[in-house]
């Protein structure tokens, strides 16, 4: 067996954009673009970048909740593109996904024990009455909410805990890999640090892989073992996270994390601000997308993407300049 759970090659999502009367393709959008990457088993691999550069769209697109434009998604060595619907389902049991926004997420017209019960039942997992409940209360007991929790509504809860429901919902089905996105974003802070750890215990005690997709650099470090950075569809560099901070190559991600504070005085970097905005992804810079934002760009970069670059088996970027002075 492969140590890997999940195995990406040249994954592309292209979404049409219509228009004129008669609705014909005008134009397209390419969300996700040729991205190529692996998911050992037991890991956290975080997902950054700006808003709008494919990240929700990749995450989709590994439960074909979303249907990928082509590429391979391997899950366990099975190339899920390829199954039918009714393997599919089957196969989607194994891989949940988390939202952002718990409360959206829940069906205000159910109880929380329904909620919980329905994606069970959709997949027969329980025999009769009893066994449903004790694995109810089991339930919520991993996501540490009282059981009487079972009987009551989602607006009864803060949002922390409308999000211990939704993981726990996720844990139903007893999933192997849980695309995460955005978990704990609309959240406060101070609920942020609690949820975040739960997910990472359950991962431990579970034995759990995760695609966590954040904005916040601080929370992507703390929970990921390694961190991949996307830019307009692209995956621009995935390194171990602690790599990232200090050793990136890409100058993307260079700027990405130049603006996360070191907390050791010692220690000073300067902020690196990007000029210009992202640009439309309807209509991206020929060859490599970051090139009119970079300050180390030369007529190869404007030329063609550059390829992918292995520094170890940990580091990869695709970049034609990596070593290049900062800003
Ligand atoms: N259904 C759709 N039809 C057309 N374009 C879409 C569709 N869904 C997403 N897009 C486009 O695909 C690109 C990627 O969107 P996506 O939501 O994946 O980004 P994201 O990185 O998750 O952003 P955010 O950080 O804001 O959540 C955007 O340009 C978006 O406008
Ligand atoms: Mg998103």
């Amino acid at each position: 067996m492969s140590e890997y759970l999940l195995e990406v090659n040249n994954l592309t999502k292209k979404f049409p954009i219509k228009g004129g009367i008669l609705g014909r393709e005008v134009g397209a959008v390419y969300a996700v673009n040729d991205v190529s990457f692996k998911i050992k088993k037991g890991e956290t691999l975080g997902l950054v970048g700006e808003s709008g550069c494919g990240k929700t769209t990749l995450g989709r697109s590994l439960l074909r909740l979303i249907e990928p434009t082509s590429g391979e998604v391997f899950f366990n060595g099975v190339d899920i593109t390829k199954l039918d619907a009714d393997q599919m389902r089957e196969m989607r049991r194994k891989m949940q996904i988390i939202f952002q926004d718990p409360y959206a997420s829940l069906n205000p017209r159910m109880t929380v024990g329904g909620i919980l019960a329905e994606p069970m039942e959709i997949h027969g997992l329980f025999k009769d009455k009893e066994e449903r409940r004790k694995r109810l209360l089991q339930l919520l007991d991993q996501v540490q909410l009282p059981a009487d929790a079972l009987n009551k509504y989602p607006h009864e809860f803060s949002g922390g805990q409308r999000q211990r429901i939704c993981i726990a919902r996720a844990l139903a089905v007893e999933p192997e890999f849980i695309v995460c996105d955005e978990p704990v974003s609309a959240l406060d802070v101070s609920v942020q640090a609690q949820v975040v750890n739960l997910m990472m215990d359950l991962q431990k005690d579970l034995g759990l892989t995760f695609l966590f997709i954040a904005h916040d650099l601080k929370v992507v470090e703390y929970i990921s073992n390694r961190v991949a950075v996307m830019y307009l569809g692209n995956m621009v560099e995935v390194a171990e996270s602690h790599e990232l901070y200090g050793g990136a190559r890409h100058p993307y991600t260079k700027a990405l994390f130049s603006a996360i504070p070191n907390p050791n005085p010692n220690v000073t970097h300067d902020r690196i601000i990007l000029e210009g905005d992202i640009p439309s992804p309807m209509n991206p810079p020929s060859g490599c997308h970051f090139h009119p934002r970079c300050w180390n760009a030369t007529d190869e970069c404007r030329g063609s993407y550059p390829p992918v670059t292995e520094e170890s088996l940990t580091h990869a970027y695709r970049c034609y300049n990596p070593n290049q002075v900062s800003k």
